[in-house]
């Protein structure tokens, strides 16, 4: 009996997960393997300056990242640059327009990066977060658990994902994109490889900088995950102690009434 059901529940399982895999219009998401993922995983400092780098001299003629403090690049765990190179990269990079000047003057570590220049161009702050990537048994997280987080993979994917088609409709020019939900996208590659420079000499291959722009996005996304990964290990180290300590005094404190019905 038991057995039937555990074997109809799979099958079932199993159903709605190609029925959900099936379903149309899904653009294609690929695993990529990130440092950050899994329990003790954590940001790769030089990918996410390597990001920054790409967004500032790629992404962000078009896009914004509205909700970031342009301080939090200071951050440990984080890109975690030097002070005063932060400074210097507000100043040199961004102007904003101040309200009590009432004119524009260069951006200062206090300000946020700006809102995106596109009208069409969202904004950037949230997008790994945003979009899911993997889809498949809904509600489940089934494969997030095996695969990864979605959203950074997504932004990869969809990067790299241009076939070189276009078509044009009412004036705008769309771009085939197997990661794009609709497979048309009216963003035109943004990157095509060598889009970049690195001091480092690090590799600029399309697929590379795809991977350092999208963990960048994903720590503007989540600029606490470490912080969170470490707390919820010390919590669990936490209730392992605690659970081993109140089994011991429980057996303690029940020992003598177990130890006289045997005697009895
Ligand atoms: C020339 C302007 C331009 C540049 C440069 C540009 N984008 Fe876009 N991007 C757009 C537009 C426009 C859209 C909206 C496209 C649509 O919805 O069809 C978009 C959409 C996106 C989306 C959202 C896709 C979705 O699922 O809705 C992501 C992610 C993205 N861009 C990432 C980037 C990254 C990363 C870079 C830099 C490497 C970049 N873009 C550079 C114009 C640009």
């Amino acid at each position: 009996m038991f057995r039937k059901v555990t074997l109809s529940a799979l099958a079932a399982l199993a159903v709605s997960a190609g029925a959900a895999t099936a379903a149309g219009g899904e653009g294609h998401t690929h695993d990529v393997d990130f440092s950050f993922e899994g329990p003790f995983g954590a940001y790769d400092e030089m990918q996410l300056q390597r990001g920054l780098q790409i967004y500032t001299e790629v992404c962000s003629a078009c896009h914004g990242l509205r909700y970031v403090p342009i301080r939090t690049l200071h951050d440990e765990g984080g890109p975690a640059l030097p002070e005063d190179q932060v400074r210097a990269y507000a100043s040199q990079n961004f102007e904003v327009f101040d309200e009590e000047l009432d004119d524009f003057r260069p951006a200062t570590p206090n300000d946020h990066f700006p809102m995106s220049n596109l009208e069409n161009a969202p904004d950037l702050s949230l997008m790994a977060k945003a979009r899911a990537g993997f889809h498949g048994p809904y509600g489940l997280g089934i494969n997030q658990f095996f695969q990864g987080i979605g959203g950074p993979e997504y932004i990869v994917s969809l990067l790299t994902g241009y076939t070189g088609e276009t078509r044009e409709q009412a004036g705008v020019t769309f771009y085939e994109n197997t990661a794009f939900p609709g497979g048309w996208i009216a963003m035109a590659p943004p990157l095509v490889g060598e889009d970049v420079e690195f001091a480092d000499g690090h590799s600029n291959e399309l697929h590379h900088e795809a991977e350092d722009v999208a963990a960048f996005l994903m720590w503007t996304a989540e600029p606490k995950m470490m912080a969170r990964k470490q707390t919820g290990f010390v919590a669990v180290v936490f209730l392992v102690i605690l659970a081993s300590l109140l089994y011991l005094t429980n057996k303690r404190l029940w020992a003598p009434h177990k130890g006289k019905k045997k005697t009895a």
